[in-house]
């Protein structure tokens, strides 16, 4: 009760209250200190190069430089598009989009045209440097062609997409209150529902959770549908809870 009140007031304040100042920036940082295990470099060369992505490795910080290594991997390893002409692809709750290069240099790499969009239903929330999640967001997709960033709620698209890639989705009440949401947008089903419509027939949807309880409760929500689950490993980023990926092919 309390929770949802808080959360309900504070989330109201953050969509009207917008602060202006200078764009928010990050700094390269030298990766040679990185201390990658002889797989994790050899592993490291291989989507450098298949994926042309130096240009992030020499523009990036170190543990944001490795999210996206972690999130290229398991795409190369997981997906296989076969290259088509155009790819339309959602990323579902966001956040700062931290990880959108590794999504773009991916899907870029078997099309020609891209469109990939990233909907974010609390863009507005504030970090400690006073900067929200939408304008780090737009330091990440600057120069990205093709690229939205979309403060809004998902239940309010209604394209149709290729790939849906949909990482840490709230299954549980308890994350989805303490990350700020009223209890008003929690209901896990119908947000999978929804999202499963905007998923093109022979689409894929990808879909990452944490901890045994969250997977056991995405499996609930995804029975009798088809897919293929399995437990993550740490290459490139040390997560602190285990990570599994669930992959639906769309019939
Ligand atoms: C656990 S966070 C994961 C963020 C990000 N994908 C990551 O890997 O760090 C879940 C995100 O989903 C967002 N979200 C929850 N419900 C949503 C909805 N109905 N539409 C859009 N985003 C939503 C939340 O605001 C939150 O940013």
């Amino acid at each position: 009760m309390f929770w949802n009140l808080r959360n309900s007031i504070d989330f109201l304040l953050r969509q009207h209250v917008h602060i202006s100042r200078k764009n928010y920036k990050e700094n390269n940082e030298d990766k040679n200190s990185l201390d990658f295990t002889k797989s994790e470099l050899e592993l490291e060369s291989l989507l450098l190069n298949k994926y042309n992505f130096y240009y992030y490795k020499n523009n990036s910080t170190i543990p944001n430089y490795c999210q996206n290594l972690y999130i290229l991997n398991l795409l190369d390893k997981y997906l296989s598009p076969v290259k088509n002409e155009k790819f339309s692809i959602l990323d579902v709750g966001s956040k700062n989009w931290y990880y959108v290069q590794a999504e773009y240099s991916y899907f870029k790499k078997y099309c020609n045209e891209l469109n990939l969009d990233g909907v974010e239903i609390d863009a507005y929330r504030l970090y400690s440097n006073f900067y929200n999640r939408f304008e780090v967001a737009k330091y990440y997709i600057n120069n990205l062609q093709g690229v939205n960033y979309i403060p809004n709620d998902v239940m309010n698209i209604n394209k149709q997409y290729d790939y849906i890639i949909w990482i840490l989705p709230f299954v549980l009440i308890e994350p989805h209150r303490f990350w700020g949401l009223p209890d008003r947008y929690f209901n896990p089903e119908k947000l999978f529902e929804h999202v499963y419509l905007l998923l093109k027939k022979n689409g894929k949807m990808l879909i990452i959770n944490q901890g045994e309880e969250e997977f056991n409760t995405q499996k609930n929500i995804m029975s009798g549908l088809k897919y293929e689950s399995l437990l993550l490993d740490n290459m490139f980023y040390k997560y602190k809870h285990e990570r599994y990926l669930s992959i639906i092919e769309k019939e």
